[in-house]
C-alpha cells in the first residue's frame, strides 16, 4: 500500500494571530508614511463632496495669534486667506471658517484681508471686526466665526496661505495683484469670486486670468445665484466652481465652501462660469430699467431671455470651449434670475430709470449702497469697448444699449426699442 503523503505543517492559532498582527503593522506603517496618504486627506477625498457627510466632530479653535511655523511638513494642513472683506467677502469668510473648523485638512484660522477704513466712531474697521467678530460696515449683525482674523496688511495676510480666495470689486484687482507679485507661496492655489473683467489692448481679460498671469498660479472661479445677505442668514442656495484641468483642486475648493445650506458643484469650464457671473450684471441693469419704467413682468422676462442669449453668444465667441450646459448651472440661469429680481445692480438701475436718467449712477451708488460697489455699469462699459473693437455691436443690442443708457446717450426707455428689429447677423447659439 502506498504510504499517505505527508500533511502540510499546521500553524498553531497563536502563531497565526502573530502573523496577522505583523501584517497589519506593515500595512499601517506603509499607509501613514506615504504621501498623499500622510495627511489622511486622500481618504476624505474619496468621499462624496458634501461637507455634512465629511465633517468630523468640531475641534477646539486655536488662538488666532498663534505664530505660524514655517518648517511645516510637505503635506501639512492648508491655510486659507480671503482677500476682500465687503458684503460677499465677509459671507465667504464665514462659510469657509465654518468648514475649516471641522475639516481636518485645513487650519482652523481664516485670515481676511481688509481694505482698512476708519469708521465714524474713529475706530479702525479691522480692530472692530477682531473685537466683535462682525464686519459692522459691510455685513452688520452677522458673526463671522471666532476663527476669522481680520488683517489690514495684505502681505502679512497672504504670506503663509496656500489657498487664496479673491473677492474684491474687480476694479481694485490690478493694483492688488501688482502688490502681491513675489509675495505669495510657490505652491499656492487661488479661486476668484469676483464678477467683472478688465479690458486690455489685446482684448478682454477675465479676472481669474489676470490673477493667474500676474501671480503665476492656477486660479479656479466660484460663481452662482448668491446674494450675499441671504447666504449670511443661511438660506439655501447653490454655487458653481469652474476649473480648468485639475479635478482634485476643484474638489478641495468644493469641500472648503460647501455647507448644508450652500451646495457647490464643480464644472470643467472656468471661462463659461466666470463669463456667466460677469455678464449677468449687465442684464440686471437692463432689468432694473424695466422695473423703473414699470413695464411689467412679461417685459422683464423678455429682457432676461434676450440677455441670457447674448451672454451665451458672447461667451462662445470669446472661448469656443464654453459649454452649453454651464448656462444651466447655478452660475448661469439661476444667477441671472436672482440678480434680475433682487440684486444691487437692478435696484440702482431702477432708481436711475425712475429719475429719467437725470441722476448719475455714481451719485446713486454712493447714496444707495454706502460703500458697496456696483459692477454692472463698469462691466457694461468694458463690454461695449470689446464689442466696438471687434465690430460686434449689432450682434449684441441689449449689451450695447445698456451702456448707452448708462452714459446718457439714450433714454432708459431705449432698453426695449431695439428688439422690434432683428439683429443683422445670426448669433452663434
Ligand atoms: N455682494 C454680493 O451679493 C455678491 C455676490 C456674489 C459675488 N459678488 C462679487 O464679489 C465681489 C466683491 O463684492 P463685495 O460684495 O464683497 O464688496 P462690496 O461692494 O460689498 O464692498 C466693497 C469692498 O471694496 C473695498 N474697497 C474699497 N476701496 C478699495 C480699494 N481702493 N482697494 C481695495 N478694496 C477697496 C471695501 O473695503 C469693501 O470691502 C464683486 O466682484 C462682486 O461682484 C458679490
Amino acid at each position: 500500500m502506498p504510504s499517505p503523503s505527508p500533511s502540510p505543517p499546521s500553524l498553531s492559532p497563536l502563531t497565526l494571530t502573530a502573523y496577522i498582527y505583523i501584517l497589519l503593522l506593515y500595512i499601517y506603517i506603509y499607509i501613514y508614511s506615504t504621501p498623499p496618504f500622510y495627511s489622511g486627506y486622500f481618504f476624505l477625498s474619496l468621499l462624496p463632496s458634501s461637507s455634512s457627510f465629511m465633517a468630523p466632530p468640531a475641534q477646539e479653535v486655536q488662538p488666532s495669534s498663534t505664530p505660524i511655523n514655517d518648517e511645516q511638513p510637505p503635506f501639512s494642513k492648508s491655510r486659507v486667506t480671503v482677500i476682500g472683506s465687503g458684503n460677499w467677502g465677509s459671507v465667504a469668510s464665514k462659510l469657509i471658517a465654518s468648514n475649516t473648523l471641522t475639516l481636518p485638512s485645513f487650519h482652523d484660522e481664516v485670515r481676511m484681508w481688509v481694505f482698512e477704513e476708519t469708521l465714524p466712531s474713529g475706530e479702525k474697521l479691522t480692530e472692530v471686526i477682531n473685537r466683535t467678530n462682525e464686519n459692522v460696515k459691510y455685513l452688520p449683525g452677522i458673526k463671522l466665526g471666532r476663527n476669522v482674523v481680520a488683517d489690514p496688511d495684505l502681505e502679512n495676510a497672504v504670506k503663509d496661505a496656500n489657498m487664496l480666495v479673491f473677492v474684491t470689486p474687480h476694479q481694485f484687482m490690478e493694483g492688488i495683484c501688482r502688490s502681491l507679485v513675489g509675495k505669495v507661496r510657490e505652491d499656492v492655489e487661488a479661486i476668484s469670486l469676483i464678477k467683472g473683467m478688465e479690458v486690455k489692448m489685446e482684448g478682454p481679460c477675465m479676472i481669474s486670468t489676470l490673477i493667474s498671469q500676474q501671480l503665476g498660479l492656477n486660479c479656479c472661479v466660484l460663481m452662482g445665484a448668491n446674494i450675499a445677505n441671504e447666504i449670511a442668514v443661511e438660506k439655501f442656495s447653490e454655487a458653481t466652481v469652474g476649473y480648468k484641468g485639475n479635478r482634485e483642486i476643484a474638489e478641495k475648493w468644493v469641500q472648503l465652501f460647501n455647507t448644508p445650506y450652500f451646495m457647490v458643484t464643480a464644472v470643467q469650464d472656468v471661462e463659461g462660469v466666470e463669463l456667466c457671473g460677469t455678464l449677468k450684471n449687465v442684464v440686471a441693469i437692463a432689468a432694473g430699467f424695466v422695473d423703473g419704467l414699470e413695464m411689467g413682468n412679461n417685459t422683464k422676462a423678455a429682457i432676461m431671455r434676450i440677455g441670457l442669449r447674448e451672454m451665451k453668444a458672447f461667451s462662445k465667441l470669446l472661448f469656443s470651449s464654453v459649454k452649453d450646459s454651464t448656462f444651466f448651472e447655478s452660475c448661469g440661469v439661476a444667477d441671472l434670475i436672482t440678480t434680475c429680481l433682487g440684486g444691487r445692480n437692478r435696484k440702482v438701475a431702477e432708481a436711475f430709470a425712475k429719475n429719467g436718467g437725470k441722476r448719475s449712477f455714481d451719485e446713486l451708488e454712493a447714496e444707495m449702497l454706502r460703500g458697496q460697489k456696483l459692477q454692472g455699469v463698469s462691466t457694461a462699459k468694458e463690454l461695449y469697448e470689446v464689442l466696438s473693437h471687434r465690430g460686434w455691436l449689432e450682434l449684441f443690442p441689449l449689451f450695447a444699449t445698456v451702456h448707452e443708457i448708462c452714459i446718457g446717450r439714450l433714454p432708459p426707455s431705449a432698453i426695449v426699442e431695439h428688439f422690434g428689429r432683428k439683429p443683422k447677423f445670426t448669433l452663434p447659439i
